[in-house]
Formats: structure tokens, C-alpha cells, sequence
């Protein structure tokens, strides 16, 4: 069967599309990079695709003042010239205007640094660690208008120990993270997610009986 192709939006980093490229490398996964797009020419991300021999754009916003359906526009037409079938932010920064999230409908994934809905925006692990939750995480959804809301796809949960400052307790989610993205786009490509309205559906999907996470752990 043919393979998923998928565009990777990025800002930075790109540890996360790593975790895609990574995957995909096994022939079995279901899924390819085939365009690896940036809003920022010095996005490490764009290193990482090129390494692998992953097509690459960038289309900057700045070349594009007040016009955000222009810039958008040239993202999507990169997209479409490279026939991506499924578009996934990772890390990508800017918020992206109706029109784009309208035109990818349930093509358009997103991996956010907490338990959704908790924690929308930006500081997660920051305000995570203020609140005092016992367990925190991440969340791979589908992308609506709103800033962080859509059908949920898949999360991981990981405890927040004593000790953990910002740093420890991003690291430990970003772990979580890079499992996390390459599994919840396997489901949508093997046709295993549903989206049913604003819930997602998944085939197969039950308990295992073990997986509870207890925080802090009984003993
Ligand atoms: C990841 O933690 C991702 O969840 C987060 O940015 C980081 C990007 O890291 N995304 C957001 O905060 C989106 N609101 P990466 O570039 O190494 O994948």
C-alpha cells in the first residue's frame, strides 16, 4: 500500500520531526516525510531533513507583512506541489488563520507539550509546575481554528517528580513526545482513527489493564 506522505512544518529544534523521520525510516511504517517546510531559514529542523534526504522549503513570514492568507497560501501551494497527504506541526510557532485549518480539515495534525485540554499555549511544563499536577504530558490532535483545541489523538502521560524544574520535566515530556507523534500518525494513516465530529475514534482501542499511571506511586 502506498505510504502517507507527510508535510512537517517546523520553527526550530526539530527533535520531533526527527522522531517522524526516524520512524518512517523502518520500510513497514506506513507513512513518509516527503516535505519538510519552515518559516525560519536557520530552523535546525531544516538540517535534520536534509540529512536524511528530505525535500525542503522554506517560506519565511516576514516576506510577507500584514498578509498572513499570502503567506499561508505559499505554504499550501508548497504542500500541494509536493502531493503531502498529511500535514503535521511540529513545533512550527506561528498560529495558523481559519483559511489554512479549514483547507487541511482533519489533514492538519498538531503535537502540543501538555495534557489537552490543560495547559493551552505556550510555558507549559512552566505553569504545569506552578499548578502542582502530579502528572503532565502531551497531546497529538487534530488542528481547528482555536489555538490548541481539536479531536484528540493521542496523549502521554509522565509523572512530575519531586525535583523536577522546567527543564527536567520538558525533557521527560519531549521523551514522551517523540513515541507519541509517530504513533498517533500511524493510526490516522492505517485508517485505525476515526474523526467522528470533535472525538476521535480508534479501532481496536481498549484497556490493557496495566496501564495506570499512579503519581505518587503506591507502595
Ligand atoms: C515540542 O515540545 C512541541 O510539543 C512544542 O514545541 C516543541 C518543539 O520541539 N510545540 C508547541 O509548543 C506548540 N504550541 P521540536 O522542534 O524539537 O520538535
Amino acid at each position: 500500500m502506498a505510504r502517507l506522505r507527510l508535510g512537517v512544518l517546523v520553527s526550530g529544534r526539530g527533535s520531533n520531526l526527527q522522531a517522524l523521520i526516524d520512524a518512517a525510516a523502518d520500510p513497514a511504517f506506513p507513512a513518509e516525510v516527503a516535505l519538510v517546510l519552515s518559516n525560519r531559514a536557520d530552523a535546525h529542523g531544516l538540517e535534520r531533513a536534509t540529512a536524511a534526504g528530505v525535500a525542503t522549503a522554506v517560506v519565511d513570514h516576514r516576506a510577507f507583512p500584514g498578509d498572513k492568507r499570502a503567506f499561508e497560501g505559499a505554504m499550501d501551494d508548497a504542500l500541494r506541489a509536493a502531493n503531502v497527504d498529511l500535514v503535521c506541526l511540529a513545533g512550527f510557532m506561528r498560529l495558523l488563520s481559519p483559511w489554512f485549518v479549514e483547507r487541511w480539515h482533519d489533514r492538519l495534525l498538531n503535537i502540543h507539550p501538555s495534557l489537552l485540554p490543560s495547559f493551552k499555549g505556550l510555558d507549559t511544563h512552566a505553569r504545569a509546575l506552578a499548578a502542582g499536577v502530579r502528572v503532565h504530558g502531551c497531546t497529538v490532535h487534530l488542528v481547528r481554528p482555536a489555538m490548541d483545541e481539536g479531536p484528540i489523538l493521542a496523549q502521554a502521560a509522565v509523572p512530575v517528580l519531586p525535583g523536577d524544574d522546567e527543564r527536567s520535566l520538558a525533557e521527560r515530556v519531549l521523551a514522551a513526545e517523540h513515541r507519541l507523534y509517530p504513533l498517533a500518525v500511524r493510526l490516522l494513516a492505517e485508517g485505525r482513527a476515526r474523526v467522528l465530529g470533535e472525538r476521535v475514534e480508534i479501532d481496536g482501542d481498549g484497556p490493557d489493564g496495566s496501564t495506570a499511571l499512579i503519581v505518587p506511586a503506591l507502595r
